[in-house]
């Protein structure tokens, strides 16, 4: 199993479902495509198994060293079977040169970036009422 990169609007289209997953708002799908798609430093990729995508994972990388996990998703048949931390893992080796690893997520996800031995701390949301939010850092394997 290796994770594959998304360079066509094609691909992007078939990643929807799962990217929708781990979408905070919508209206922002439209910038996001255009990044995936367009900006050398922003990439998705997506994991198969046999013919069915079941997994997705985005990251722009901040500097030489520094890469933000932008979006990941598990088809939700598949979780808890170690496909998430292999997306973290593979992603990482695709970017040997990137020593540290952060991201933003909820309560919802909060355990499996701990697990995977990320630190959390809790973030400001930024609009009152959404869910408690956190920052995810992580060092590359
Ligand atoms: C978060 C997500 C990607 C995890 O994928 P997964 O394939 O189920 O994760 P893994 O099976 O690789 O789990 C790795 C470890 O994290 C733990 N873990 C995963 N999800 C967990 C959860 N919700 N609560 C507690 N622990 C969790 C697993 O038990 C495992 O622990 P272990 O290594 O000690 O066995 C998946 O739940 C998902 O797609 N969620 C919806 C989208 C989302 O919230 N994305 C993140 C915000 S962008």
């Amino acid at each position: 199993m290796r994770i594959q990169l998304v360079t066509s609007a094609w691909r992007f289209q078939e990643a929807l479902p799962l990217l929708l997953l781990a979408f905070g708002r919508l209206s922002a799908l439209p910038e996001w495509q255009r990044r995936y798609l367009t900006d050398d430093t922003t990439q998705l990729w997506t994991l198969n198994e046999g013919n069915q995508l079941v997994g997705i994972v985005g990251m722009h990388q901040t500097t030489p060293q520094v890469g933000e996990l932008t979006h990941i998703a598990v088809n939700p048949e598949h979780r808890l079977r170690g496909l998430g931390r292999w997306l973290v893992e593979g992603l990482q080796r695709q970017h040997p040169s990137i020593a540290r690893w952060w991201c933003e997520t909820d309560d919802d996800a909060v355990a499996f970036y701990r697990r995977l031995g990320w630190t959390a701390t809790p973030v400001r949301s930024p609009h009152p009422g959404w869910r408690p939010r956190y920052r995810c850092e992580g060092e590359s394997n």
